[in-house]
């Protein structure tokens, strides 16, 4: 069964990631396919996200909440693996609202899921700065320090959050550790209980009616024939176990972390759909072998407008690299890809796509796994032939130039896997159905 049927009923569960480092236009595909879904659920990550839609020409960023909420009739849910912010889910509800777009009632945060404290964002800012040359980039919203306590056993939960007295318990529990790491570690002020329990106290009344236990509830939607689309943020190469590491998020983006993001088991999630975009993008820092420092490279970044949608930080552009994607799309099983930003493509008479890598003189299709080998990779291109046709107007997949079909045939055999829908334009009209 595809990820998605042309005129058919949805599946009943799709997993939707990004192939490579972010950006991919995950947001716009989840919205695409969201029409005949009943939930959209995200897994990991926090506000680090950001997941651009546009309808008809109105422009919607969520960084912290699923893009699903953009289809009235759906469910979403904030799952167990995610790290959520609580200034960020007020301001972004509020948001939606002036928008139009009403969540009561159809927005749940699991009770598992951990909460972004202020001392974690402070703490991202003060370990960036202290990493100097090394530092990854991050986004400073707290991520990675909010994971590290998850581990450590240290963090704060949304049901503890909602608890005034659980809440303080955690707190008197933890903030002695925060502070030694605050004071002693980075030279930051100390942080008091009273200051955080001033700050989070309103923000924990607005979050308390959407706490709920999640796992039960998404297993039963399940079996009771429900579809249900789990929505990735980042992208493969950011995952902290297969990515770039050290240049990677502090989360599992691949497809399994659906499972363990919220409870639902790996046999019930039954399609994966990567996204991709027909070139590569990369914010922050960490090895990108087809990164064009040079003019093609601008033309990428000012066509494609690509800029972040969290930072506005420009983002570093190159060719389709099929080495890394045939890579993360055999780490998450990958069954159907969509393809983006096809029509940025539009004007270029050549275009190249790197095949394999040369490390040391030696030719390999193998992702290195430390960063500094990856860095020292080689890109090796074959060339194909431009369209130079504008296809930001077609919908249907016969109408495209011959050669944008060979191009994306091309991409579709490099990674193995069947195209389901090709993107030629930010709207969500501007949009081509394959299978
Ligand atoms: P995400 O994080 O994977 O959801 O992707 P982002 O929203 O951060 O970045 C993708 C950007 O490309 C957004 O500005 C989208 O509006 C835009 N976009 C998505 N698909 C297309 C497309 O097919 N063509 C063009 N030109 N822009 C697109
Ligand atoms: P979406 O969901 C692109 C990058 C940051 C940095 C690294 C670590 O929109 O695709 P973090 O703040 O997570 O600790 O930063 O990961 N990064 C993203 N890059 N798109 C994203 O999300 C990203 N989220 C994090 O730039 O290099
Ligand atoms: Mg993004």
């Amino acid at each position: 069964m595809s990820a998605i049927e042309k005129n058919g009923p949805a599946p009943s569960t799709v997993c939707i990631i990004g192939l490579q480092w972010g950006d991919e236009g995950k947001g716009k595909i989840v919205d695409l396919l969201a029409e005949n879904v009943d939930l959209v659920v995200r897994f990991q990550g926090g506000s680090n996200a950001g997941h651009t839609v546009v309808i008809e020409g109105d422009e919607f960023i969520l960084h912290l909440l699923p893009t699903g909420l953009l289809r009235k009739q759906t469910i979403c849910v904030l799952g167990n693996g995610m790290v959520i912010d609580p200034v960020q889910f007020a301001r972004e509800i509020d948001e939606l609202k002036e928008d139009g777009v009403d969540v009561s009632d159809r927005l749940f945060v699991s009770n598992r899921a951990q909460i972004v404290m202020p001392y974690h964002r402070l703490l991202d800012i003060a370990m960036e700065k202290a990493r100097g040359e090394s530092s990854i980039g991050t986004t400073l919203r707290g991520i990675g320090p909010c994971y590290l306590d998850k581990v450590a056993r240290n963090g704060v939960r949304a049901g503890d959050l909602i608890n005034p007295k659980a809440f303080r318990a955690v707190l008197e529990r933890n903030l002695p550790y925060v502070n030694r790491l605050l004071h002693k570690g980075y030279d930051q002020p100390e942080v008091s209980i009273e200051a955080v329990i001033e700050e989070y106290t309103p923000l924990a009344k607005r979050m308390k009616p959407f706490v709920v236990e999640t796992a039960g509830y998404l297993n039963r939607a399940i079996d009771e024939g429900k579809s249900v689309m789990f929505e990735g943020a980042q992208g493969s190469l950011l995952d902290v176990d297969f990515g770039t590491y050290p240049y990677v998020t502090s989360s599992n983006t691949s497809a399994a972390a659906a499972s363990i993001g919220t409870g639902v088991p790996p046999r019930k999630i039954q399609n994966v759909l990567g996204v991709l975009k027909a070139y590569t993008t990369r914010v922050g820092a960490g090895p990108f072998p087809t990164e064009l420092l040079d003019k093609t490279g601008e033309t990428l970044r000012s066509v494609g407008k690509e800029f972040g949608a969290t930072t506005g930080r420009p983002r570093r552009c190159g060719w389709f690299d099929a080495v890394i994607t045939q890579y993360t799309s055999m780490i998450s099983g990958v069954t159907g890809l969509a393809i983006t930003k096809l029509d940025v493509l539009d004007r270029f008479e050549t275009l190249q796509i790197c095949v394999a890598y040369d490390l040391d003189g030696q030719r390999t299709g193998e992702v290195p796994a430390d960063a500094e080998s990856l860095a020292a990779c080689k890109p090796v291109y074959e060339e194909y032939p431009g369209w130079q046709t504008d296809t930001s107007g077609i919908t249907e997949y016969s109408q495209l130039p011959d050669n944008a079909k060979s191009y994306i045939d091309k991409l579709s055999r490099l990674v193995n896997v069947p195209v389901e829908v090709v993107s030629v334009g930010k709207d969500r009209r501007n949009s081509i159905r394959v299978t």
